[in-house]
């Protein structure tokens, strides 16, 4: 199962992308996360200790280990390169795991925005490939934010994409622009999850101003979000109603698309 987190900036996907790594972690799937902001804080959020995190590199900026497998500089294209670079040794130098989740921190990679795969796209895709081999890992992609990035290679890398919103016109003005986008690309499979919503009137305002995306669930706006950050531990350990809520979509996601991904 290959998700990809979307949204507009401070809705929440990393806090979603947190929570659904660490429940599929605690169910035992092997959970590969991968942070696609130039500015990573999904390790913050996952509670990695200091001293893995010292150990990781990101994978776009990894220049000449890129030029060396593929045979292409990053940042070119049109050239020739091979799509199936080595990579079984790069799991263990640029990744590092904690708690049943597998983090790597691609960077602003291009995610091939242009129709046609870049160097770096092809290195990770050939990396995913290598880490999720079983049917049942998983892959979380925490996304920047907007849209830009959204390219067509996107749909090479992910098989259902969760959009988050807030109870806001402006970020379901997003998802409504990603959702085009998805399906220019030919991703179809698309989920709105509410976050920060704070009673029955935003989940209502949010149910029907869906750009007809099928909700998957709301997560409630909880102080102990913050809280978590400024002690420097998972939302998931500290505000049980936003795991709870998160195991739910997490389940209802396996039994949607599980077998058929
Ligand atoms: N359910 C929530 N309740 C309260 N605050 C939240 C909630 N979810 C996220 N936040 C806060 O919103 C901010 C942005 O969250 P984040 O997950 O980093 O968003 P994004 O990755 O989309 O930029 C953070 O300061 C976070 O603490
Ligand atoms: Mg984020």
């Amino acid at each position: 199962m290959k998700l990809a987190i979307s949204g507009k900036g401070g809705v929440g996907k990393t806090t979603l992308s947190a929570l659904l790594a660490q429940a599929y972690a605690d169910l035992g799937r092997d959970v590969l996360a991968v942070d696609a902001d130039p500015s990573p804080c999904l390790a913050g959020a996952l509670g990695f200790p200091e001293d893995k995190l010292e150990k990781l590199e990101p994978i776009a900026e990894m220049d000449q280990l890129i030029e060396e497998r593929t045979g292409a500089k990053p940042g070119t294209s049109g050239g020739f390169f091979t799509l199936n670079p080595r990579v079984d040794d790069i799991p263990e130098r640029f990744s590092v795991t904690h708690r049943g989740v597998r983090l790597l921190e691609s960077g602003s990679v291009d995610f091939g925005g242009s129709g046609c795969i870049c160097p770096e796209g092809a290195m990770l895709k050939t990396l995913f490939t290598h880490l999720l081999f079983r049917k049942d890992d998983v892959l979380i992609l925490d996304m920047y934010a907007g849209v830009e990035h959204l390219g067509r290679a996107t749909v090479d890398f992910v098989d259902a994409m969760i959009i988050v919103v807030e109870p806001t016109r402006r970020s379901l003005g997003t998802a409504k622009q990603i959702k085009k986008l998805a399906q220019d690309i030919g991703l179809d499979r698309l989920w709105l999850v509410g976050n920060k919503v704070r009673n029955e009137d935003e989940s209502d305002f949010l149910n029907a101003e869906s750009p007809g995306i099928p909700v998957l669930g709301f997560l409630p706006a909880d102080l102990g979000v913050q809280e978590a950050d400024r002690l420097g531990i998972p939302v998931y350990d500290h505000v049980p109603s936003l795991k709870d809520s998160a195991e739910k979509m997490a389940e209802i996601l396996v039994s949607e698309i599980g077998d058929k991904a």
